[in-house]
Formats: C-alpha cells, sequence, structure tokens
C-alpha cells in the first residue's frame, strides 16, 4: 500500500491509473477504522480496480467544544488494516494541505443541513460538503463510498454529487452493527464498558419504533415518542433527538406514507452516538 500525504503525490498516482485505464474506488474517513469502515473498503473492491481510502480528521466539520483534539487517532494500526484488505492508496494529509490559507468558499444545503444532527452540530455538514467536495476534486474517482449509518450525510453527499455534477458514482452501504445491535463507530472507544452496555439502548428503541410502523402505527409523533420512551428507560443514555422522517427530505412525516426514517442521537459519557433505520411500511 502506498501511503501519499500531498495532493501532487496522490494526482501523480492517478495519471498513472488514467494512462493504464485502471478505475478507482475513494473510501473517505477519519480512522480509527472497525468493520463499518472495512465492509465500505470491500464493496470498493467490487466496484474498481483498486481501492483508495484516505484518513483525515477534518477540522472543518467540528463545532466549537466537540471532540476534534481528542477524536481517536491510530494511523499505524489503521494502515496494517487497510494493507490487509487490499487498499491499494492511503492519503494522510496534515491539515495544512487541505487548509492552506482559511477559506472563504462556502457550501450548504438548506434545509436537508438543518434538521436532525444540524440541528445539534452547528456547521458540522458544512464542513462535511467542503471537505467532500475538495477530497473529490483531489482524489477524481470513479466511484465513492460511504456507509448508511450517518444517512443525513449520505443524503447530503448524493445532493452535492448531483447538483454540482460531480462525475463520481455513489455507493452506500448498510451499517455494520456489534453482535449486540449497536453501530459500529470510532466513538465506540469513548464508553467505558457500563457505558457500551448502556449505549445498545439506541438501537433498540429504533427497532422497537421500527416495529410499530411495520405493525401499523402511521404517526410520526408517536414513533418519536416510542424511540425516546425506550431511551427514557437506560437513565445513563441521554437522548438529544428522536426523528420520523421522510427519507428524502427529512422533514417531519405527520403521516406515514410508504417510507419513513428514523433516526436518533444520544449522548452517553463523553460520546455522542447516532443511528437510524429506514422502514417500508406495507
Ligand atoms: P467516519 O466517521 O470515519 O466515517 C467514514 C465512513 O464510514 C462514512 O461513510 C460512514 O458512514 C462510514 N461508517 C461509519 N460507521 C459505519 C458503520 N457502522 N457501518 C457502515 N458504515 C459506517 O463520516 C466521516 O468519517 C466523515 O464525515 C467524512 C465523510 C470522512 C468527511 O470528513
Amino acid at each position: 500500500m502506498l501511503t501519499v500525504r500531498t495532493i501532487a503525490a496522490l494526482r501523480a498516482r492517478r495519471q498513472e491509473l488514467w494512462r493504464s485505464g485502471h478505475t478507482v474506488a475513494f473510501v473517505p474517513t477519519m480512522g480509527a477504522l472497525h468493520e463499518g469502515h472495512l465492509a465500505l473498503v470491500e464493496r470498493g473492491r467490487e466496484l474498481a480496480d483498486e481501492v483508495w481510502v484516505s484518513i483525515f480528521v477534518n477540522p472543518t466539520q467540528f463545532a466549537a467544544g466537540e471532540d476534534f483534539t481528542r477524536y481517536p487517532r491510530d494511523e499505524e494500526r489503521d494502515g496494517r488494516l487497510l494493507a490487509e484488505r487490499g487498499v491499494a492508496l492511503l492519503f494522510a494529509p496534515d491539515v495544512k494541505e487541505i487548509y492552506p490559507r482559511p477559506g472563504v468558499i462556502t457550501l450548504d444545503a438548506p434545509p436537508l443541513t438543518g434538521g436532525l444532527c444540524g440541528a445539534h452540530r452547528g456547521g458540522h455538514f458544512q464542513g462535511v460538503l467542503l471537505v467532500v467536495a475538495k477530497l473529490f476534486n483531489i482524489v477524481q474517482p470513479e466511484v465513492a463510498v460511504f456507509g448508511a449509518k450517518d444517512y443525513q450525510q449520505a443524503l447530503l453527499i448524493r445532493r452535492l454529487v448531483d447538483d454540482l455534477c460531480f462525475p463520481v458514482r455513489l455507493e452506500i452501504v448498510p451499517t455494520v452493527r456489534e453482535a449486540d445491535g449497536l453501530a459500529m463507530s470510532s466513538r465506540n472507544a469513548y464508553l467505558d464498558p457500563q457505558q457500551r452496555l448502556a449505549a445498545t439502548v439506541l438501537h433498540r428503541a429504533l427497532a422497537a419504533a421500527a416495529a410499530q410502523a411495520q405493525t401499523g402505527e402511521r404517526s410520526g409523533a408517536a414513533l418519536e415518542a416510542a424511540i425516546a420512551a425506550v431511551v427514557a428507560g437506560e437513565p445513563a443514555v441521554t437522548l438529544q433527538y428522536a426523528a420520523a422522517v421522510d427519507p428524502e427530505t427529512l422533514q417531519p412525516q405527520p403521516n406515514i406514507a410508504r417510507r419513513v426514517l428514523l433516526a436518533a442521537a444520544v449522548v452517553v459519557g463523553s460520546a455522542r452516538l447516532i443511528d437510524n433505520i429506514l422502514v417500508e411500511v406495507q
């Protein structure tokens, strides 16, 4: 596996691939890799000749007071995992390479950025859109792979690609979970054993609401209340939001017609965790 830290070095390798007619599947990450990230890599291997991964803890997507400085970083371990999975190139730039000077260009997609996580993380999705646009222009992949765990992010990147005509195909991989249902996340590393156990309530709450939707509950408010009620049963976990929204617009759905996105965020100790389930109703 080739590790590159500069845009120039990456572009030199990209030129070689174009000359040989080989395609690239790109998996952007912030590192602290787990099986969720590696599932994206595996999918990328099926879609292109080479898989390229970036590890970049993007400062612009962390709100003031969030965990940018203590976000887990272990490039040596990550590099080993990626090499084992056959990744051809790791792009691990420092902040100065991606943000050489204070930026003036901004990207936003209201109202898709305003709700759910956007309502609780000021500037987060604007930072995600900016860094993903930069990374797409740097790597110029044929395919880019994202996870369904970050549903709102994946939806925003779909709009970024469609609206700004990025010549990249998007692939979304289902959420990879621990045996007890907890969605894999780099932030699970913040949990002590008791908090780790308590954190399972997030998926249990969403699954309970999904079961209600599948057995006839059509009120979005009732589904949101069902999520909140299950979370409330776990005193170590605080609910940040519970939402039953239209999967395309992310707007509240008073009456569910066909599909509903159930999404929630909780705080457990110092970790903020998110999860979602997309339900097709009969
Ligand atoms: P990060 O949280 O490292 O996630 C990188 C990719 O892995 C995202 O597409 C995310 O949805 C996916 N992912 C994370 N946990 C997953 C799981 N349990 N199952 C399936 N996929 C999972 O998301 C980011 O980084 C950043 O915002 C980024 C897009 C890299 C921009 O900085």
